[in-house]
């Protein structure tokens, strides 16, 4: 069963409460936004292997560690998933980026791909997927099936926010892949908005609406 890891850290949840306000511009969503990425690229990354090295320091040689050289990817989900690519490449800046574009087809509801460009070895990767907002699980879990028919196998979801139903879906469809969110919010509401959520991330994120 897949793992759900609310990231309780006291600057995580101090910026999401500056992100959730409806009083936050543009500007400020974004940094925001990118900050908290950056914030959680750090937790996420906790496993990552280390390996051990010698630097010579200016008075002597010191023994050190330094990143054993895993592979790793972010895929950000079109369009809110943008917001997060930054905060995510600053901290680890050898990652490859994909991206991922899903519309909602208005008879089936189900998901369809519209765009999909992903590191051509995923399988070799571990594939960190990226989007603000996990509401009813659709997208996440459209976008983790086709990483995995892609060739990925270690995947991890990140989101600002989920709610119960999308958590459900990603646990139902992928059970290896666990889940980390700053927040797990109570409900959806009719129009599969996460209640209180932030609104639209990406029109908040772009300006748009
Ligand atoms: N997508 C958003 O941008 N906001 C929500 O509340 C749900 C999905």
């Amino acid at each position: 069963m897949a793992r759900v890891v609310i990231m309780d850290h006291p600057l995580i949840q101090h910026k999401l409460s500056f992100i959730r306000s409806k009083n936050t511009g543009s500007k400020e969503f974004r940094e925001l936004v990118e900050e908290v990425a950056m914030l959680m690229a750090y937790e996420v990354t906790r496993d990552l292997p280390l390996t051990e090295t010698e630097v010579e320091t200016p008075v002597a040689v010191a023994k050190t560690k330094v990143l054993a050289g895993k592979k790793l990817g972010v895929v950000a989900i079109l369009r809110a998933g943008l917001g997060m690519i930054n905060g995510f490449v600053k901290l680890i800046p050898a990652a490859k980026v994909g991206h991922v574009g899903l519309y909602r087809d208005p008879e089936t509801l189900e998901p369809v791909e519209y765009y999909c460009k992903l590191p051509p070895d995923v399988a070799e990767r571990d594939m960190i997927v990226i989007d603000p907002m996990l509401a009813t699980g659709g997208s996440a879990s459209a976008a983790l099936t086709l990483l995995k028919q892609k060739g990925a196998r270690h995947i991890k979801l990140v989101v600002l926010i989920a709610a119960p139903e999308g958590v459900a879906r990603v646990e139902q469809d992928h059970p290896d892949v666990d889940i980390f969110a700053a927040a797990l919010d109570p409900c959806l509401n009719d129009h599969a908005y996460i209640i209180p959520g932030l609104g639209d991330a990406g029109d908040r994120l772009f300006g748009t609406k």
